[in-house]
């Protein structure tokens, strides 16, 4: 079973791609990642992350990258959606999203294009979406835990910023598959939005 889980910034999704891996025990990819590792290596080397040619030098990123935890960060997050926009940063991280959505006994990824680019025949897509207030006061709060002094307006300028930048770009935007179920966390504590996205997927593999 292939499961699509999209949505903003700090909507949520990847706790609850996380969660239904668990459920299913099938294997979890969180796409952003590898568009965080680009980034991460553009900045590292230096290059432009507007220019198509730098972000695509970078694209053959160090795999030990993965695992940086500078990857989390709101700045490296700003520099991905910028290098994500590019066609052929897209393209050159195509293959081996494909790749793992298509294995044997299928998977969970989550990200902005699952349901629509990387596998439009997922047995399941989710959509999860928040206010953008919402998701700024809960990534606030996280940033407040690990000791940061951003503010609030901060947190949420950067939030939109995002949002205009990942759903306005011409390559694969931010766009609710037509098939998808959407799953508005916005007044859901992290229990209820799991419980909820285990509903809508027991529903959907019912469908075909
Ligand atoms: O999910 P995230 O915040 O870690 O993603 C970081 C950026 O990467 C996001 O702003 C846009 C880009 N991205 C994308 O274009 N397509 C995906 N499938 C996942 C992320």
């Amino acid at each position: 079973m292939i499961i699509a889980v999209d949505g903003p910034a700090a909507s949520g999704k990847g706790t609850v791609a996380k969660a239904l891996a668990r459920h299913y025990n099938l294997p979890h990819l969180d796409t952003g990642l590898l568009y965080r590792a680009v980034a991460a290596t553009v900045r590292r080397m230096e290059l432009d992350p507007a220019e198509e040619a730098d972000a695509v030098a970078a694209c053959d990123f160090d795999e030990l990258t993965l695992a940086d935890p500078v990857l989390r960060s709101d700045e490296v997050g700003q520099l991905a959606s910028i290098v994500s926009a590019h066609p052929l940063v897209r393209a050159a991280l195509l293959a081996r999203q494909k790749r793992f959505a298509h294995q044997d006994g299928g998977a969970v990824l989550d990200g902005r294009d699952i349901g629509t680019v990387i596998a439009p025949d997922a047995d399941a897509k989710l959509f999860v979406k928040a206010t953008p207030q919402i998701r700024a006061r809960r990534r606030h709060a996280e940033l407040q835990g690990h000791g940061s002094t951003v503010s609030f307006d901060k947190v949420l300028a950067d939030i939109r910023a995002r949002d205009a930048r990942d759903s306005g770009r011409s390559a694969a935007p931010l766009v609710m598959a037509e098939d998808a179920a959407l799953l508005d966390s916005s007044f859901l504590s992290i229990e209820a939005s799991v419980a909820k996205a285990i509903a809508l997927v027991e529903q959907q593999r019912g469908r075909t």
